[in-house]
């Protein structure tokens, strides 16, 4: 156990300097006494609310449940506003900013005199932006997730998060509905304080930090506006005290074992494509090691059993009725090292010991999955020699094993104003190509890897095919699509050097992507390959277009991922 002069805050007020005096008379500024704060536990709380971030409306209030549970366990807690990524409304792309918060977080705990943190994140990039960064920085932490919003519901129907507006959309292009049906959907899809209640990013995120062992038990699961989110805030602030004292750092807790369970909660969720690269990205800050291809071998085994949307049928506020992550894990134990530690100082197994099932149609039976196993898959070929990923589960069966003639598109705009158009040759055995959407080139890889089917054959009732890009797509999204392919075109990867005509083979079952050209044509096109100019010359555009990685390798900046020990800061 820690003892009041060992906390790192202790230097900043604990001492009989000058420099400790200013310190403490500007703690006075703020309204404190010296009893406050003077050797207990400073607990910044990462606060990721803002207007503009409807996911975390309701952090204003939560930030008051962590602060009191804080002092009750004789804590200090000092409330910092971090920068709040709202998947929706962040341009040119969210994952662009993932790792701008995750400097913030690693830069705001060193520069301040935090002992330890609460993390206050859940909309998609936020929850892996604080964790990359709380990680680096590797002082005591919780994650405390927003948790999903409620049901969505217009028109007699229930509907999810993003899944339903992409069906409301082609349903809405190939007149199956009208204007008014479209604008109460609207109004319906989203009325509540929370994250998607889908199974994209945010609900995958969440959950793999809890299998991570990073959130309190069972905290994933609970709806935003439940009482018990509230309360769970409350025990965040106690406990993160207790875990200064015991200095439970993220390295206790993140381990090659514990990044095992939480990909393998991934699988058994039908989690968001985006948590391959995510997860990758928080392994390499813990020094752990976990890569695409561990990702495709864990999927081989894993069956997939919340039958949520997009994948199937329910909705995050059923998974929590039906049980929750922990009964979830708990059906899976076999498949899970439970003893690996977790934030409140007990294991895994621990924690979902006893865990129940209460709607065997939420959570399903592992003799009844909604698929034996390949939630995820991941691809190689001439056409993604790095790797590339899709999820089956979400694209129709038929598409498994494809072969069509490739329609390409050099970019998002290209393809808008032309997809629709009559004269477009394309049916539905044809294999769309979107390029020019990977880390530098989208940038940022944007969630353009659903690519929208022409009007032609919606009107035609197909509602699937094949699409390929080096985009990524919301875990929130359906359909056939190969997406991450790496490296990706904008940098000289294959996929650049594809052709409108060229026959593309996609076998999910035999993990394959393969451009069918022969290798000497494919040399021929690469000598008139010329690299386009880059998106950005100045800016933070530029710093991420001169240090992020590929998808691959989880576009985290090479200079954020290394591992070199950075001192703490001189105080005189
Ligand atoms: Fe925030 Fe989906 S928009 S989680």
């Amino acid at each position: 156990m820690k003892k009041p002069e060992d906390l790192r805050s202790h230097r900043w007020f604990g001492r009989d300097t000058m420099r400790s005096f200013n310190h403490r008379s500007r703690m006075a500024q703020l309204g404190n006494a010296e009893s406050d704060y003077r050797g207990k536990p400073v607990i910044a709380i990462l606060n990721t609310w803002s207007e503009i971030n409807p996911c975390h409306m309701h952090f204003r209030q939560r930030v008051e449940e962590v602060k009191r549970g804080v002092w009750q366990a004789g804590g200090f807690p000092l409330e910092m506003p971090a920068m709040s990524i709202a998947e929706i409304f962040s341009k040119p792309s969210p994952l662009m900013y993932r790792n701008f918060l995750a400097m913030e977080t690693e830069e705001l705990l060193r520069s301040y005199p935090a002992d330890g943190a609460v993390l206050m994140g859940g909309c998609d990039k936020t929850t892996p932006g604080l964790v990359m960064g709380a990680t680096s920085m590797g002082l005591p932490f919780i994650f405390m997730p927003a948790g999903p919003m409620l049901r969505g519901s217009a028109g007699g129907k229930t509907l999810g998060s993003g899944t339903d507006m992409f069906k409301g959309w082609a349903q809405l292009r190939a007149g199956e509905i009208d204007q008014g049906e479209w604008q109460d959907i609207m109004s319906g899809i989203a009325r509540s304080p929370g994250t998607c209640m889908t199974m994209g990013t945010a609900a995958t995120m969440m959950s793999a930090c809890e299998a991570l062992g990073l959130t309190l038990p069972g905290a994933s699961s609970i709806p935003a506006p439940d009482s018990r989110h509230a309360q769970m805030a409350t025990a965040t602030g106690k406990r993160i005290v207790e875990m200064v004292w015991e200095d439970l750092v993220p390295t206790k807790i993140m381990t090659d074992a514990s990044f095992v369970n939480a990909v393998t909660c991934v699988l058994a969720m039908g989690g968001s494509t985006n948590a391959l690269i995510h997860l990758i990205a928080m392994a390499r800050r813990a020094g752990c090691s976990l890569d695409l291809d561990r990702f495709d071998a864990l999927a081989r085994t894993t069956p997939l059993i919340a039958n949520i949307r997009p994948a199937g049928k329910y909705l995050m506020e059923d998974f929590f009725y039906a049980g929750g992550l922990r009964a979830l894990l708990e059906r899976i134990r076999g498949k899970l090292d439970t003893a690996a530690l977790t934030v409140n100082g007990r294991t895994l197994g621990e924690n979902i010991a006893g865990a129940k099932v209460f709607d065997d149609d939420v959570i399903l039976p592992l003799a009844k999955p909604l698929l034996e196993s390949g939630s995820l898959a991941v691809l190689r070929g001439n056409l993604a020699p790095d790797g590339a990923v899709i999820k089956p589960a979400a694209s129709e069966a038929h598409l498994h094993k494809h072969r069509g003639k490739a329609v390409v598109f050099d970019s998002y705009d290209a393809l808008a104003k032309g997809i629709d158009d009559p004269a477009l040759d394309i049916d539905e055995t044809s294999v769309l190509v979107l390029r020019n959407a990977g880390p530098l080139g989208g940038p940022g890889m944007p969630e353009w890897g659903q690519l929208p089917i022409p009007k032609k054959l919606l009107q035609k009732g197909v509602r699937d095919m094949v699409r390929i890009s080096d985009a990524r797509m919301s875990g929130t999204s359906f359909g056939a699509c190969v997406l991450h392919v790496s490296p990706e075109s904008f940098i000289g990867g294959p996929l650049a050097l594809v052709q409108t005509g060229d026959t593309i083979e996609l076998d999910i079952p035999a993990r394959r992507l393969q451009l069918l050209v022969s290798d000497e044509e494919l040399a021929r096109r690469r000598k008139e390959w010329k690299a386009p100019p880059p998106r950005y010359t100045r800016g933070y555009g530029a710093i991420f277009s001169q240090n992020v990685t590929q998808a691959n390798e989880g576009c985290d900046f090479a200079v954020l991922s290394r591992r070199d020990p950075i001192p703490e800061p001189d105080i005189y």
